[in-house]
């Protein structure tokens, strides 16, 4: 059976590093309060005029073809999961392919808020599966500071900025992509939204005064429904495939809060240490979280590795994907 193997990982995050001290002044809050009740220290940020989203991706994909030693005219099909695209249209995934010389590719984006990634993994993997694409390039890659209000403490603090890859390839040997359970509900919308900017309500003056342009959250409802629905698939993904927390070696989760993280933890019976944790440097990056986990623990893998990945997000949007690591 082909199945779709992860060949190669690579991120990139901006230089600006944005502190819990820097926010501090910024807005009514303090270290002890982000850090207690987060696990978040600083995020990175995409400063300058003019630079989207695929700016980042651009530098993650580039050093991942260099990785592997993959040419970009070789990619077939290239995914971005994103809600934070450069531009409503063309899509992020397309202007990412031109500028990285991936001319033969096809290209789409994939706007499953933080579930993106998951989302377009398995959308990717598909491909792979049917046999009809043998090179994938899959994105998470989101510029959230381009849609957080810096005046709101209640968001300021979680999100940041940053982009990973992966490179999908066919395998025949077992490894790979093993199983995906994905969910929406539509129910969330009320907690976890972007009001205005899109076809609803385009940006008027109004809008502008209301400060609706920006992403709000209401915390709590968005916490409990985030614990629930990731423990409750990576239970449910764990039992079917009778995965312990000896017979697993990571779990890689959204990086939303270490609260959460924690809590799913203790849910799923699954040690603290063998769960990627890079909350404290990169805050909550969207689509991009699950590659740069990915990415900053690549060294500690070993092929053959049982990994779930999970994450939820706005919408709602959940799942989780099981892969035995193939590198
Ligand atoms: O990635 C997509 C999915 N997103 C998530 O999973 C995020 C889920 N939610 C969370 O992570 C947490 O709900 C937050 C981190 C957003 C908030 O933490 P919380 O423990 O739920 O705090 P809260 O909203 O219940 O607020 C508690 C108190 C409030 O004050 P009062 O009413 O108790 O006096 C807030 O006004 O903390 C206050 N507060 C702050 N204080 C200092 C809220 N934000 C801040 C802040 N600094 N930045």
């Amino acid at each position: 059976m082909t199945r779709a193997a992860i060949t190669g990982v690579h991120g990139y995050v901006p230089d600006y590093i944005l502190t819990n001290a820097e926010l501090e002044t910024m807005v009514d809050t303090n270290d002890e309060w982000i850090v207690s009740r987060t696990g978040i220290r600083e995020r990175r940020l995409l400063k300058g005029e003019a630079q989207g989203t695929s700016v980042m991706a651009i530098e993650a994909v580039k050093g991942l073809l260099e990785k592997t030693g993959t040419a970009p005219e070789d990619i077939e099909l290239v995914i971005c999961a994103t809600v934070t695209p450069d531009l409503t249209f063309p899509d992020t995934a397309n202007i990412i392919a031109h500028k990285v010389g991936m001319k033969n590719a096809f290209t789409f984006d994939l706007s499953a808020a933080c579930s993106g990634f998951l989302f377009a993994l398995t959308t990717g993997a598909k491909f792979i599966e049917a046999g009809t694409h043998k090179k994938v390039v899959v994105i998470g890659a989101d510029k959230m500071s381009s849609i957080i209000d810096y005046e709101d403490r209640s968001t300021c603090i979680i999100f940041g900025d940053g982009a990973g890859a992966v490179l999908l390839e066919p395998t025949e040997d077992g490894l790979g992509v093993q199983d995906s359970i994905l969910h929406s509900d539509g129910i969330g919308e009320q907690y976890l939204l972007k009001k205005a900017g899109g076809s609803r309500h385009p940006i008027t003056p109004d809008i502008l005064a209301a400060r609706e342009q920006f992403a709000t959250q209401d915390g709590r409802p968005v916490f409990k429904a985030a614990v629930k629905g990731m423990s409750s698939v990576v239970i449910e993904m764990m039992e079917k495939y009778n995965l312990d927390a000896n017979s697993m070696q990571w779990l890689v989760p959204h990086q939303a809060n270490i609260r959460i993280i924690e809590t799913v933890s203790r849910m799923a019976n699954f040690p603290m240490d063998k769960i990627m944790v890079n909350i404290h440097k990169y805050g909550n990056t969207t689509a991009a979280t699950l590659p740069l986990c990915l990415w900053d623990y690549e060294d500690q893998l070993k092929k053959g590795d049982n990994l779930i990945l999970t994450a939820f997000g706005g919408g709602f949007t959940w799942g989780a994907v099981y892969l035995k690591w193939a590198i």
